[in-house]
C-alpha cells in the first residue's frame, strides 16, 4: 500500500492511473478504523480498479474541541489494518493541507435542509464541515466512485444530495452497517462505554427493531410507539436525543398511512458516549 502526505504525491498517483484509465473507489475516514470501515474498503475492491482511503480527523465537523482532542488516533494500527486488507492507497493529509488559509475563512458547502433535523440539530455545523471536507476530498482524489456507510445514514443522504446538486461526477454507494454480534453497530466512540455500559448499548437496536415490528404490524399511532420507545431506552440507562420515522430518501418527517419507505433513526447518550443508529424499514 503506498501512503501519500503530500498533494503533489497524491495528483502524481490518481493522474497515473487516470491515464491507465483505471476506475478509482475513495472511501474518506477519520481512521481509529474497524470492520466498518474495512467493508467500506471490500466492497470498494469489488467495483473497482484501485482504492484509494483517507485517514483526516477533519477539525472543521467538530462542534466540541474536546471531542476533537479526545477523538482516538491510532496510525499505526489504521496503516497496518488497510495493508492487511490489501488497499492501494492511504491518503493522511494536516490540517494545514487540508485548511492552508485556516478554517475560519475556508469557503464552505452548506446543504440545506439536513442541518436542522436529528444530528444537525444537535450538532451545529457538523454537516457543513462534513460537506466541505468531502467536497475538497473528492476534488484531491478524484474518484469515480466513493462508498459512504449506513450507520451514519444522515451523512450519506446529505452527500447524496450534495452530489446531486452541484451536478459531480461521483457514484456514490451505501455499504451495510457493520455490527457486533449482538447488534451493537460498530464505531470509533464504542470504546467510550464500560463495561456495564456496552451490556446496556446493544438496546439501541432492539429499539429501533421493535420500532419497526410495531410500524410492521400495523400500528398508526406513531407518536405512541416513539414515546413508548423513548421511555423503553430510558428505562435502560441511555438519554435519548432522538427517536424518529423518516422517509428513506430526504429524512423529512414520514406521514402515517401515507409514507411507506422509511428508516428509522436513533442518537442517544450512554455514559461518556453518543451512540447513533439506524435500520430501514418498508411498509409497501
Ligand atoms: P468515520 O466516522 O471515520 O467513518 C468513515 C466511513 O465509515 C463513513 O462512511 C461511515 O459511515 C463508515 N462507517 C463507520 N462505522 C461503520 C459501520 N459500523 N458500518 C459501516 N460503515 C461504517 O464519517 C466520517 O468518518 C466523516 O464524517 C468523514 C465522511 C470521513 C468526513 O470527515
Amino acid at each position: 500500500m503506498k501512503i501519500v502526505e503530500t498533494l503533489s504525491d497524491l495528483r502524481a498517483q490518481i493522474s497515473a492511473w487516470r491515464a491507465q484509465q483505471l476506475r478509482i473507489a475513495f472511501a474518506p475516514t477519520m481512521g481509529n478504523l474497524h470492520q466498518g470501515h474495512l467493508s467500506l474498503v471490500q466492497r470498494a475492491q469489488s467495483i473497482a480498479d484501485k482504492v484509494v482511503v483517507s485517514v483526516f480527523v477533519n477539525p472543521l465537523q467538530f462542534d466540541d474541541k474536546a471531542d476533537l482532542q479526545a477523538y482516538p488516533r491510532t496510525l499505526q494500527q489504521d496503516i497496518q489494518q488497510l495493508s492487511d486488507t490489501r488497499c492501494d492507497l492511504l491518503f493522511m493529509p494536516t490540517a494545514e493541507l487540508i485548511y492552508p488559509n485556516g478554517m475560519a475563512v475556508q469557503t464552505k458547502v452548506v446543504v440545506p435542509g439536513v442541518d436542522d433535523r436529528l444530528c444537525g440539530k444537535m450538532r451545529p455545523g457538523h454537516f457543513d464541515g462534513v460537506a466541505t471536507v468531502v467536497t475538497k476530498l473528492f476534488n484531491l482524489v478524484h474518484p469515480d466512485v466513493a462508498l459512504f456507510g449506513e450507520k451514519d445514514y444522515q451523512q450519506l443522504v446529505m452527500i447524496r444530495r450534495m452530489v446531486d446538486d452541484l451536478n459531480l461526477m461521483i457514484d456514490i454507494v451505501a455499504v451495510p452497517t457493520c455490527r457486533e454480534q449482538d447488534g451493537l453497530a460498530m464505531s470509533s466512540r464504542n470504546r467510550y462505554l464500560s463495561a456495564a455500559e456496552r451490556a446496556i448499548a446493544p438496546q439501541l437496536h432492539q429499539c429501533l427493531l421493535q420500532l419497526g415490528q410495531a410500524l410492521q404490524s400495523g400500528a398508526s399511532d406513531w407518536s405512541q410507539v416513539i414515546q413508548a420507545g423513548v421511555q423503553q431506552l430510558q428505562t435502560a440507562g441511555f438519554t435519548p436525543e432522538y427517536l424518529e420515522i423518516c422517509r428513506a430518501n430526504d429524512l423529512q418527517q414520514a406521514i402515517a398511512g401515507t409514507d411507506s419507505q422509511l428508516r428509522l433513526l436513533a442518537a442517544a447518550r450512554l455514559g461518556q458516549a453518543r451512540l447513533i443508529d439506524n435500520i430501514a424499514c418498508d411498509l409497501a
